[in-house]
């Protein structure tokens, strides 16, 4: 009865949430711009955020998806990465990361030009008040370079 009650109820919650997806589309609040790394890595095309924006000490789900001019090679020091930042840049926590190529629906070597998209559940949000941006990015964590790479802006 319980469980009856618990499947209803995110039947209704997601019915809610089909509803109201393309009026936040419009309030969308969080836009994202190139990392503040030289050389500029190219951004991804798109993240969206569950929640947008952010809940400080809550979890986010991003999916974010791109297609770029190189090859993403097999090779486990490509990780996926989200950071969350200080106004200084400084990290708040430690890095979330994961394996790029170990990513569900990513097929390594992902060639050039190619779309793919990743999603990231369950990313802690640091609960800090100096919390002021965060950013996604796949790099190859051995060499630094990074393939993509975007941070959440304010304006
Ligand atoms: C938040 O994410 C962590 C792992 O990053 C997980 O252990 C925890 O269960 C998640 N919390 C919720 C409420 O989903």
């Amino acid at each position: 009865m319980k469980q009856n009650f618990i499947s209803v109820f995110i039947l209704l919650s997601t019915l809610l949430m089909v509803n109201a997806a393309p009026y936040q589309l419009n309030k969308r609040a969080t836009k994202f711009i190139a990392c503040p790394v030289k050389p500029t890595p190219p951004l991804f095309n798109n993240i969206i955020l569950s929640p947008d924006p952010i809940v400080k000490g809550s979890n986010v789900t991003i999916t974010a998806s791109g297609s770029i001019s190189v090859d993403i090679p097999k090779n486990i020091d490509v990780l996926a990465q989200v950071a969350f930042l200080d106004k200084d840049g400084i990290l708040l926590a430690d890095l979330d990361f994961v394996e790029f190529c170990s990513i569900e629906g990513i097929n390594c070597p992902v060639k050039a030009g190619t779309n793919f998209e990743i999603v990231l559940n369950d990313i802690q949000v640091p609960d800090s008040n100096d919390l002021d941006a965060m950013t996604v990015a796949v790099r190859n964590n051995n060499a630094g370079v990074f393939f993509v790479c975007s941070e959440s802006s304010d304006e």
